[in-house]
């Protein structure tokens, strides 16, 4: 069956290669590959390549998240609390739209940490992906506190996932009593190595940062934790989850994360 990679454009993706890897290894006879969809043939797209008999599914992304909300034929819950669908299965003649971006981040952040309901967190940022990971996080963990550079758009992300969160001045000493901080800003991203959100100061021992962005592999916050004692968990790993829960929609089987992150990262190392 053919799988597919929906964006605009896609570029040098790691995803054709981390799923093709995973397919190999279970000896699985599919084909996963980058499709680049103009906006305004999404919707014929659907029709000629996606209904149709030889196709499993489909990871979207950039720009057609929000759009593809209304051109699946049903949604299912986690693309409904996110606001976007990630994921596309074709089953009986039904396309369903599921987002895993941040259910696989959660996961990527337990398998690393172990038991987070103790944890206090705090998530740096209050766009769409703080937005996403803030919802998956807040019930699974003892305190969300959410930190952004515009202090309003914290607040209102704050109310929208309600009880446990708050939302507090971007006051960076409140670091020192988090077990876990989030970064979901882009600071750090290539090419801006380097940058960190968080003075290094306010990091220790005992804490984990988990990055979202995975370029560079290890940003200078996660540097800094380490230096400090501390554990990183970088991007990658959720990039690798949130494949790792689709391919288990698709094919019903779990595949291993280890052997789609260690393609992925070889893919990642051979695009520079
Ligand atoms: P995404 O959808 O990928 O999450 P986004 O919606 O642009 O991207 O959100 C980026 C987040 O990173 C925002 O919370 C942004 O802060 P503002 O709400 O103040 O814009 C935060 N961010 C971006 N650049 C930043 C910087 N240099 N310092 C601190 N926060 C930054």
């Amino acid at each position: 069956m053919k799988f597919y990679l929906l964006g605009y454009p896609v570029g040098h993706s790691v995803s054709p290669p981390m799923h093709n890897a995973a397919f190999k290894e279970l000896g699985m006879p599919h084909d996963y590959s980058s499709l680049g969809v103009e906006p305004s043939r999404l919707a014929y797209t659907i029709k000629a390549k996606i209904k149709v008999d030889e196709f499993g599914g489909a990871s979207v992304t950039i720009p057609h998240k929000i759009e593809m909300l209304r051109l699946v034929d049903e949604l299912d819950g986690s693309a409904e609390r996110a606001g976007a669908v990630n994921t596309l299965q074709w089953k009986d003649g039904v396309l369903t739209g599921y987002n895993t971006d941040a259910t696989g981040g959660v996961k990527a952040l337990i398998e690393s940490y172990g038991d987070i309901s103790q944890a206090k967190t705090i998530l740096l940022g209050a766009g769409g992906a703080a937005n996403a990971l803030a919802a998956q996080l807040a019930p699974r963990v003892k305190e969300l506190t959410i930190l952004n550079r515009t202090v309003e758009k914290a607040r209102a992300l704050a109310e929208r996932i309600g009880t446990n969160s708050g939302s507090i001045i971007y006051d960076q000493a409140l670091i020192e009593s988090a077990d876990i901080i989030v970064n979901a800003t882009p600071v750090g991203m290539h090419p801006n190595v380097g940058a960190s959100p968080i003075d290094k100061r306010h990091l220790h021992e005992g804490q984990m940062v988990f990055d979202i962005v995975y370029n560079p592999l290890k940003t200078q916050i996660m540097l800094d934790v380490e230096e400090a004692g501390g554990r990183s968990l970088g991007g990658l790993w959720m990039l690798v989850y949130q494949g790792v829960e689709a391919f288990e929609i698709w094919t019903g089987v779990r595949p291993s994360a280890q052997t789609m992150y260690d393609a992925a990262k070889k893919a990642l190392l051979e695009r520079h």
